[in-house]
């Protein structure tokens, strides 16, 4: 491997920008998880915008209890660790919206540093040409003795070659090299994901969802497509994905059974892009 494209926290640090976000790093060859890591850190007490990395999971959790594909040397697995100090009655607000402003957030970052156009699957799904480039997973510690924390977790496959993702994910999976045929920096790209996370965090602390939602809109494929979404109780819904209301849920417009042609607000939901 090029040792500019090996994971060095130095080289991070030469184009980090943030004021607090990966203020510490933590940088591993080999973890099971890093959002396990950064839990374990949390409740330690680590301070807040610290950033766990691995080169490589042997267990990385996606949502809906499914597993991450972590292989080494090419891919971005990194959790942060953040403790925001909020009014009680912006909380529901703020644990809404972390995991669409963090896919929101990865997404600029790719834009920025590869110029490649990555949309977003509601909730937080990265796409490239309608495969997954991208996945977050966040989780929301309350019961710590170090107090309440959040934690995000993001994976971006980067320099993932077609050939090397499982026969099982080739068809839904991509890579930012597939797309644009060169070796990615990962370093590079950590450093502008802490960046656009950062103005994003601070964006939505300091003014609330209302910019960040039309920003999510903007590059939300969803929205206007034709959609399944199984539901939490285990229901499936077929309709139109219209528009993200005010708490980050997604409204369809319903097609089928006995909600057709009704407004459903889904707030957790696994959702498939179908052909109109
Ligand atoms: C998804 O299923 O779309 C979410 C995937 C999230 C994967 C990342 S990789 C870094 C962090 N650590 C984990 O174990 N999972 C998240």
């Amino acid at each position: 491997m090029n040792p500019s494209h090996t994971l060095n926290v130095d080289s991070i640090r030469s184009t980090l920008a943030t004021k607090v976000l990966g203020r510490r790093i933590e940088l591993f060859k080999q973890l099971p998880s890093t959002n396990l890591e950064a839990t374990t850190l949390g409740e330690s007490g680590v301070e807040h915008g610290t950033v766990v990395i691995a080169d490589r999971q042997t267990a990385g959790r996606g949502r809906l209890a499914r597993t991450w594909f972590s292989p080494g040397g090419t891919n971005i697995h990194c959790s942060l660790v953040l403790r925001c100090e909020l009014p009680a009655n912006r909380l529901s607000e703020w644990l809404s919206w972390l995991p669409l402003i963090t896919a929101l957030a990865a997404a600029e970052a790719i834009q920025s540093v590869t110029s490649v156009p990555v949309s977003l699957k509601w909730p937080n799904d990265l796409l490239l040409s309608d495969r997954k480039v991208g996945g977050v997973l966040c989780e929301n510690v309350q019961a710590s003795p170090s107090g309440p924390f959040q934690i995000i977790g993001i994976g971006i496959n980067v320099n993932t070659r077609p050939e090397d993702f499982p026969a099982e994910l080739r068809a839904s999976a991509t890579s930012l090299w597939n797309q644009t045929h060169t070796v990615v920096d990962r370093n590079r790209l950590i450093a502008q994901l802490l960046l656009e996370l950062e103005q994003c965090i601070e964006e939505l602390a300091e003014h609330g969802s209302q910019q960040l939602a039309l920003a999510y809109q903007r590059r939300c494929a969803t929205i206007g497509r034709k959609v399944q979404a199984s539901l939490a109780d285990g229901s499936e819904l077929t309709g139109y994905a219209e528009s993200i209301s005010q708490d980050g849920s997604l409204r369809i417009s319903a097609l089928s059974g006995s909600r057709s042609n009704t407004t459903i607000e889904v707030r957790a939901a696994d959702i498939v892009h179908l052909r109109s």
